[in-house]
């Protein structure tokens, strides 16, 4: 599954929250037309998959065409900007026709594939018994029949800023072609099939017209490419997936006026407690890093502030205190950035927390974390330090008002009270605050009181219930 990202190194914490799912698509089919007596093709329309998503990615083919589906099996995998969705049969047939190309976007709504069924199969009242039974997911409807033609152009008539359809993407892929460089004539700018050929035809002379035209037109100063005049070598990539998401809620956390804070941990005492308890918990199965420790530090210091797990109503007049601990940990997973959270930390032990971590990060591996597991959260962190860097500047997740941001553990030379140089491991932390409603000081006692459980670990034993 999906989830992506990426982040800027260390220099803003991009924060992604996105869930997967598993849904059976319907279909209504109607018009469809027959290929003998007893067998009919018909389209089998992309269903709505919920939470307003209009278009989706084709991830993988679980079919070809030619194949012998049945029932319940899956199709296809695609990818929102909010989850990745497998996509299954409800019918029994041949498959005729895949509608899209790996990497091309799909319309809800429109063809996902045509398949030849059984005519009794494909009865508009045999389809609307489906739709009825279906229980996850809402039935596409059509009055016409589109086919995949159609589709491929309904998607590529409003997604990704190269305008074009699949089957001339296919051509360009084909002949390992940057379509950004053939001058469009279509309407819209589109990317017409003879815009491909011809420029396939004789590149130079289609590129240094596609270079002129700026110059010719243009009153500016500048003659250096913008983007809709790319230099040779230039790339251009539709926007997809978590990216989008991503772009949304950072353009939404930077509106809220961040307050930051950093601060280093001597963290040799929590060093030797955890490699103590690192083969308690291999015994019982549970990987432990530092990270529980650093989960349970922040819930202990939430009790004594709970503003810091709190969200600003979207009208600004109202605080709401969360009853529960919920800290988001930003997970780096072949997907991309995704951020679950363990639940209700506030009971649980560090044991268990770690238990849970591990569960969480073994569903990321798989590209499988659930719409459960990536909502509700009430407060993030950010382990960067297992990949690199010292100091962050994390961005909100927003509506939450706080989120942390940790650096790699170094050792580095500090003085002892007589001058002489220790050697300590340090952690280093970075803070950032919803600044309209929690203030320095708060912040800064918050950190003091967390960076108090981490330096001296005892203070675990006393504070847990
Ligand atoms: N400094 C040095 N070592 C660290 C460390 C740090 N800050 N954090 C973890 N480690 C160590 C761990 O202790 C572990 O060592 P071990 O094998 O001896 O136990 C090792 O690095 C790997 O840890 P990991 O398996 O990643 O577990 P974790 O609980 O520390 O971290 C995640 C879990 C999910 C936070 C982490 O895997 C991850 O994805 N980090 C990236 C987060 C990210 O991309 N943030 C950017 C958001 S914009």
């Amino acid at each position: 599954m999906v989830i992506n990202k990426k982040v800027n190194n260390f220099g803003s914490c991009l924060l992604m929250k996105s869930g997967a799912a598993s849904v059976t698509a319907t279909t209504t089919m109607r018009n469809y037309h027959t290929t003998n007596s007893n067998k009919k093709v018909v389209p089998f329309l992309l269903a709505d998959i919920g939470e307003g998503i209009t278009k989706v990615e084709v991830v993988k083919w679980f079919i070809k065409e030619g194949d012998h589906i049945e029932q319940f099996q899956n199709v296809a995998e695609v990818m929102s900007d909010k989850a990745n969705v497998e996509i299954s049969s409800r019918f029994d047939g041949v498959v005729k026709r895949l509608c899209y190309n790996v990497g091309d976007i799909a319309n809800v709504g429109a063809p996902l594939i045509e398949i030849e069924v059984a005519d009794s199969t494909a009865s508009p009242s045999s389809a609307g018994a489906a739709t009825s039974s279906s229980s996850t997911v809402e039935v596409a409807k059509t009055t016409s029949t589109p086919s995949c033609a159609a589709s491929s152009d309904i998607a590529e008539e409003s997604f990704g800023k190269i305008l074009t359809t699949p089957a001339v993407r296919r051509i360009a892929r084909e002949n390992n072609l940057d379509l950004t460089k053939v001058p469009a004539t279509g309407r819209n700018g589109r990317v017409l099939k003879e815009d491909v050929l011809s420029y396939l035809e004789n590149p130079t002379k289609q590129q240094s017209e596609k270079v002129a035209v700026p110059e010719q037109t243009s009153t500016a100063t500048t003659t250096t490419s913008t983007p809709s005049t790319p230099t040779v070598g230039d790339r251009r990539e539709p926007v997809r997936g978590l990216m989008r998401t991503m772009i949304r809620t950072m353009n939404a956390a930077t509106k809220v006026p961040h307050f930051g804070y950093k601060d280093e941990v001597y963290v040799d005492n929590l060093m030797i407690i955890r490699s103590h308890l690192k083969k308690t918990a291999e015994r019982q199965g549970v990987k432990l890093s530092y990270m529980p420790f650093i989960i349970k530090a922040v819930s202990l210091a939430l009790k004594e502030y709970p503003i810091l797990n709190s969200s600003l109503t979207e009208d600004e007049s109202e605080i709401i205190y969360k009853g529960d601990h919920n800290i988001g940990v930003a997970m780096d997973t072949p997907n991309g950035l995704l951020v679950p959270n363990i639940k209700s930390v506030q009971n649980k032990s560090i044991l268990e927390i770690a238990a849970e971590l591990n569960r969480l990060q073994e569903l990321g591996k798989q590209g499988k974390l659930g719409a459960n597991d990536l909502k509700g959260g009430t407060f993030t962190l950010s382990n960067i330090g297992t990949i690199g860097g010292t100091y962050a500047d994390p961005v909100l997740s927003i509506p939450e008002v706080c989120i942390g941001a940790i650096g790699m553990i170094k050792k580095t030379a500090t003085f002892d009270a007589h001058n002489n140089v220790v050697p300590k491991h340090i952690m280093y932390m970075s803070w950032a605050a919803d600044h309209r409603v929690v203030d320095g000081a708060t912040m800064a006692r918050f950190s003091n009181l967390w960076k108090e459980y981490l330096e001296n670990p005892d203070n675990f034993i006393v504070a847990l219930k």
